[in-house]
């Protein structure tokens, strides 16, 4: 049965939250790409934040959200593929992190970054979330947000 309380948010159904955190991260990109004469020391903090924002989100989806992905047949192929790109990405992150944030190739590289980035998620987006949801239960839906409201304390 069909309850107004069973309407999907981010508070009970983990894709529209991970959606809702996607769209933050980016929204993080895209304030810092349209301030490009930023001060080096501002660079440093707002790179930081991004760092973070990013970081959380990945931990959250390989401790609790692939390892259900590869569980389910329809996904298993596409999980491992976002390892993989998660690498990709952090690869990137760390490259940026060690980088002198004056260097000339600094921001270039921030822009594959964020390039990268809108791809993966896009991908998580119409890919992999759309065909987990059909073939989990609510039951499953409503542990694995309860596992990420647990981890994001
Ligand atoms: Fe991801
Ligand atoms: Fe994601």
């Amino acid at each position: 049965m069909h309850r107004p309380t069973d309407s999907p948010t981010t508070n009970n159904d983990p894709f529209i939250w991970l959606t809702h955190d996607h769209n933050h991260i980016l929204s993080l990109f895209r304030q810092f790409l349209q301030h490009k004469n930023t001060t080096i020391k501002s660079r440093i903090n707002t790179f930081e934040h991004i760092k973070q924002a990013v970081e959380k989100h990945e931990k959250i989806e390989e401790k609790i959200f692939y390892p259900t992905a590869k569980r389910t047949e329809e996904v298993r192929e596409l999980g491992f593929e976002s390892y993989e790109e998660h690498f990709v990405l952090n690869f990137l992150l760390n490259k940026l992190d060690e980088m002198p944030k004056e260097h000339e190739e600094w921001q270039p590289t921030f822009t594959v970054l964020f390039e990268n980035m809108e791809r993966h998620f896009a991908k998580e987006e119409k890919e992999i979330f759309e065909k987990m949801r059909k073939s989990l239960t609510q039951e499953q839906l409503n542990q694995i947000m309860a596992e990420i409201i647990e981890l994001t304390k």
